[in-house]
């Protein structure tokens, strides 16, 4: 979903514009998922991929005052906006944010006592188990990995044919693309917890329900959604299709279906978690 298209997406500026659009629909159903962590008052937490950190944020108010919790992303520029971002908040103090790779993390064994990542472990393009392994690696005994991954969608209600026809397309299932091993599929995240050695490994998913009448916020951010989902698939569905999308997804269409007075849509996210021994 939330997949960073370097090659093709060479605008960081419009990736990360992507982040913080999409916010308004996001926030609501990841402070739910944070809320069930239970996370300890006081714990110190790695959130690994934290992007501009929107949800770092949203970790540290979880883990209390007595809390710290580690940003950490390779990409400069969004931990510029993350740093910025943070200092406008009152956690501020609870938090700091780190240059780094998350397959070769800059801590030590048993630094943390949980690690969490948000759509990056199963949409970034590494290898899911070596990337929860080395998540493990700085967890304490006894602590927890968490990753929650954005895993559906209806968006389009009364056409759910073309939502099928868009969402088979490259960029619709992206990151899974067609040909990869089954198990690189998210769905198959209980089996990288086993493998990665963590144990009890669980998962619950969260649902987003939107409905109308939509905030500007919220329709500027599923404005942004249907681009950032299926604005590439031009190549891969019939021209009807992509007509149809149009038609019902750009928002200077007549037939633009934010306009439906009755407009319903949902999305969900599942959180994954294991223990490390
Ligand atoms: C889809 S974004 C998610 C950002 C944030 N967690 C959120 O939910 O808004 C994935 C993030 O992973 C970061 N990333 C990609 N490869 C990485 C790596 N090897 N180590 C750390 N971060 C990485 C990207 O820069 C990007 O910020």
């Amino acid at each position: 979903m939330f997949e960073m298209k370097q090659n093709r997406m060479t605008d960081i500026d419009q990736y990360l514009k992507r982040l913080y659009l999409s916010n308004p629909l996001r926030e609501p159903v990841i402070r739910t998922a944070i809320d069930t962590m239970r996370l300890p008052a006081g714990s110190y937490g790695l959130d690994a991929g934290c992007g501009i950190g929107l949800y770092t944020l949203l970790l540290a108010e979880a883990a209390g005052p007595a809390g710290h919790i580690i940003g950490l992303d390779t990409t400069k520029e969004f931990l510029v906006k993350a740093r910025s971002l943070a200092s406008k908040s009152v956690l501020e103090d609870r938090i700091s944010f780190k240059e780094g790779d998350a397959s070769r993390l800059p801590f030590d064994e048993n630094s943390f006592d949980w690690v969490c990542s948000m759509d990056f472990v199963g949409v970034v393009r590494l290898d899911p188990v070596l990337l929860l392994k080395e998540l493990a690696r700085v967890v304490k005994p006894g602590g927890i990995v968490f990753i929650l991954i954005w895993s559906s969608q209806m968006l389009l209600p009364g056409y759910p044919m073309l939502e099928a026809q868009l969402n088979a397309t490259a960029s619709g299932i992206a990151p899974f693309a067609t040909g990869m091993k089954p198990d690189l599929h998210f769905m198959r995240a209980l089996g990288w917890f086993h493998r990665a050695g963590l144990i009890e490994p669980t998962v619950r998913t969260f649902v987003s329900d939107i409905y109308a009448p939509l905030s500007s916020e919220m329709r500027n951010a599923l404005i942004e959604l249907f681009q950032m989902r299926w604005g590439e698939a031009h190549a891969d569905v019939a021209p009807e299709d992509w007509a149809e999308y149009q038609r019902l997804c750009r928002a200077d269409s007549p037939d633009f279906i934010l306009n439906v007075p009755e407009y319903y849509a949902f999305f969900t996210y599942s959180l994954f978690c294991g223990n490390v021994v």
